[in-house]
This record gives structure tokens, C-alpha cells and sequence, in this order.
């Protein structure tokens, strides 16, 4: 009878030491699955290319029926012309700002998110501030 228990408990503590190796495995293969899996990511968030936020705003105070989208943020940069009429009173989507010569005191000059060109910040609505757009 005692040799069978200990027998009994013997295989016991065998299987015990079998599985326990066999659990670790596993929970170590699923880590390299996962590191493989972060490795691998490809959406755009992980490679850095996710789409910039873009902030839409109204063109403002001007009395023309529109106003100058330059190719930089300066008055010697010329504007983009005919190509891209930006209407007073019509909302813009932008995408960021530098900073330039200063009209009205705003010297901030915001980019349209679609077209290179850039409005003074002073025809932009409050929307289109520096912290919204963030520096290009
Ligand atoms: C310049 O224009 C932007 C956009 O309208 C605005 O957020 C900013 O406060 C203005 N800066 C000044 C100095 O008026």
C-alpha cells in the first residue's frame, strides 16, 4: 500500500515537472508572437504616417471678394494665383503654420492641408490658431 502511494505521488510530481515546462513554452512563444506582431505593424499610426489633423476655417475680415494664397509666409512669395481662388466668407481646411512677415500684427502665415500655399492668420477665423494647426 505505501509503495503504491509513493509510486502514485512519484508520477504525480513527474507529470507536474512535464507540465510545467510545457506552460512555459506556450507563455514564451506567445511573447514572440507578440513582439512579431509589433514588429510587423504596418498601419499607418505605427510607421508615423497617420494623416494630420486638419483644422477648417472661414476667411475673414476682408472687404475683397478674396484674398492672397502665397507660395511662403511673406508678401515677396507670390500668391498661388488663379489656380485656387480663397473666397472670403468660404471655409478652408488647413493643416499648419509658419511664422512671417506680420500683417495687421499677426505674423502667423496658416497652410492650407491641400494646397502648398499659405493665408496670413489675420483672414483666418479664430478657429486657426497655432496650437489647433501646430507648426509646419
Ligand atoms: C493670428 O491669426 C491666428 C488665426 O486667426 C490667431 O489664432 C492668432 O491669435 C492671431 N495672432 C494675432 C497676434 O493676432
Amino acid at each position: 500500500m505505501k509503495f503504491q502511494l509513493s509510486t502514485f505521488v512519484g508520477l504525480l510530481l513527474s507529470l507536474t515537472a512535464l507540465a510545467a515546462p510545457t506552460a512555459e513554452d506556450a507563455t514564451a512563444l506567445a511573447d514572440v508572437v507578440d513582439a512579431r506582431s509589433e514588429a510587423q505593424d504596418t498601419s499607418p499610426e505605427a510607421l508615423g504616417l497617420e494623416a494630420r489633423k486638419v483644422t477648417t476655417c472661414i476667411i475673414i475680415n476682408s472687404d475683397s471678394k478674396r484674398v492672397n494664397c502665397r507660395k511662403g509666409p511673406g508678401f515677396s512669395y507670390p500668391d498661388i494665383g488663379e489656380s485656387v481662388y480663397i473666397e472670403v466668407g468660404n471655409a478652408y481646411p488647413f493643416g499648419c503654420y509658419k511664422k512671417g512677415d506680420c500683417y495687421q500684427g499677426n505674423c502667423t502665415w496658416q497652410k492650407l492641408a491641400t494646397i502648398n500655399c499659405y493665408v496670413n492668420g489675420y483672414y483666418t477665423d479664430p478657429r486657426c490658431t497655432a496650437a489647433a494647426l501646430g507648426k509646419c
